[in-house]
């Protein structure tokens, strides 16, 4: 996974049958040499997975999940889908730790569990830390992203199947991103704090909230970060491929 630039798509609950054949362009872009560093993953919705995994099929762009349940084992839990559903789906990665996951009742810990679920089940992960406004405003970012690590990542060994999606929840979905400085500085902190925890030389980090064809020029500028989890611009095509290309060129 090293070298990569990561463009992952984060639909939401967007997206029916009818959207998925959008992706037919992206899948052109990932086959032209030219983009061979893009690494595009797609979450859709549960109900998509099947439909992704057979379109891509013939390219290398990864289908995610966008989230799990912590249970590794089949169980009477309605309406949740886990780790071994998602890799039988066909799906490679799963988002955890995303902060709408978070504001209804993802704790630090169940996320750990759920980490543990899913490196179980051999599927590389999306794993999303980031501080709310109030939480900013009070200076307390860099002790819930600690916080955030340290039990997400508790009697994990390090490895390599982790993306560490920096995402402030007040860019998600708001057009606002962080100065270009302060968002360096952010990254160099998780670095640190990364390093100290979990002993990780060379973590692939990416940023997300509010990325788009506009901004994206300033957001490739910070070399540290290694990709985008893209939730409302990715649900167009062609807002998506901008990004890519813009990125890469
Ligand atoms: P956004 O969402 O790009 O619409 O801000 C990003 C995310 O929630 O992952």
């Amino acid at each position: 996974m090293t070298n990569n630039m990561f463009f992952i798509a984060n639909w939401k609950m967007f997206g029916d049958l009818k959207s998925v054949n959008s992706i037919k362009k992206v899948i052109k872009l990932s086959k032209n040499k030219k983009f061979n560093k893009a690494q595009i993953i797609y979450c859709p919705p549960y109900t998509l997975i099947s439909n992704f995994v057979k379109l891509v099929k013939n390219s290398k762009i990864k289908i995610g999940a966008q989230n799990c349940h912590q249970s590794q084992n089949p169980g009477p839990f309605t309406g949740s889908i886990n780790t071994e559903l998602i890799k039988s789906s066909g799906a490679n990665y799963v988002i955890i730790g995303h902060s709408e996951n978070r504001a209804t009742g993802d704790t630090n810990h169940i996320i750990n569990l759920k980490i543990k679920a899913a490196l179980k089940k051999n599927l590389k992960i999306i794993f999303c830390i980031g501080e709310t406004l109030i939480q900013k405003k009070r200076n307390k970012t860099n002790s819930i992203l600690k916080s955030q690590l340290t039990v997400g990542l508790k009697n994990i060994k390090n490895n390599n199947n982790i993306i560490f999606a920096y995402e402030p929840v007040w860019s998600i979905g708001t057009g606002i991103i962080p100065k270009t400085t302060n968002l360096e500085k952010q990254v160099i902190i998780i670095k640190k704090m990364l390093m100290k925890i979990w002993k990780s030389k060379d973590p692939k980090i990416i940023y997300g909230g509010s990325v788009n064809s506009k901004n994206i020029s300033e957001l490739k500028k910070i070399t540290l970060i290694k990709g985008f989890l893209i939730g409302g611009a990715s649900q167009n095509a062609k807002n998506f491929i901008d990004i890519i290309k813009k990125t890469i060129n």
